[in-house]
């Protein structure tokens, strides 16, 4: 499964993970497997418009300043009906010139992280950003930046209606849950996000860890407990019916 991506890489995921994640291969089914979701329908001429102009309307956005100094305003990536969702701070400099999260270092180690429970960004895991411009040298972003940038995560979410949410990283975080507690505060618990009460779950940015690789094991168990989670939601849809 996913795992051998952090075993074959030593460079990046060096350290307690390589181990730990060698001895939980054998535990590592993809999460997404069949669940007692309701069967996909293709995408209804309806809501494939409303995606088009929500990703025309970012590519384009000048409600904050950012515009000003940003290449391209960047929605998002994955699939349109998905089950995970996770969500970082803001587009870097290559997100920036290519229009994709997450696809500069820290968003390979991003990928190796969700590969190793199973999740991978061309199948069953949409990425998106709370800002959607990036920040000039990415400083964090100020609030008034969020404030203008929210109603497009906000219709992301509910076009895709994901079970689980995974914030990474403090900014992410602290700006979905409205709250300024510290990321390890915010980490091991289940939290719930908006009016659909969407199941969230923290853990530390990629970019953090690549600068701080010996706390890849908490973002292990991180990535471990919301398979769990997930795990509990999709068996209690099969044997209890309609979770909402
Ligand atoms: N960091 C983020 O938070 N998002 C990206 O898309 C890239 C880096």
């Amino acid at each position: 499964m996913g795992v051998d991506v952090w075993v074959r890489r030593p460079g990046v995921l060096a350290g307690v993970w390589d181990a730990q994640l060698v001895a939980q291969a054998a535990d590592s089914a993809p999460v997404s497997a069949p669940t007692a979701r309701a069967p996909v329908e293709p995408d209804s001429g309806d809501v494939a418009a409303l995606w088009d102009n929500l990703r025309t309307e970012v590519r384009t956005c000048t409600k904050c300043a950012l515009h000003q100094t940003r290449t391209q305003g960047v929605l998002g990536v994955g699939p349109r009906r998905v089950d995970w969702m996770v969500i970082g701070e803001a587009p870097g400099a290559e997100e920036d010139r290519r229009g994709e999260p997450f696809v500069g270092r820290a968003g390979h180690l991003l990928d190796a992280m969700l590969h190793a429970i199973g999740l991978n960004r061309g199948t069953n895991v949409y990425i998106a950003n709370v800002l959607k411009s990036r920040p000039p040298g990415n400083r964090d972003p100020k609030p008034e930046e969020v404030a203008a940038c929210l109603p497009y995560l906000m219709r992301q979410i509910a076009l895709l209606q994901p079970r689980l949410m995974l914030a990474v990283g403090r900014i992410a975080a602290q700006n979905l849950l409205s709250t300024d507690l510290s990321l390890g505060r915010l980490r091991g618990k289940v939290h719930h996000f908006g009016e659909l009460n969407t199941p969230l779950i923290v853990t530390y940015h990629p970019a953090y860890l690549l600068r701080q690789p010996a706390d890849k094991a908490k973002a292990w168990e991180d990535l471990k407990f919301a398979r769990s989670v997930f795990r509990q939601l999709t068996d209690r849809v099969g044997t209890d019916g309609d979770l909402s």
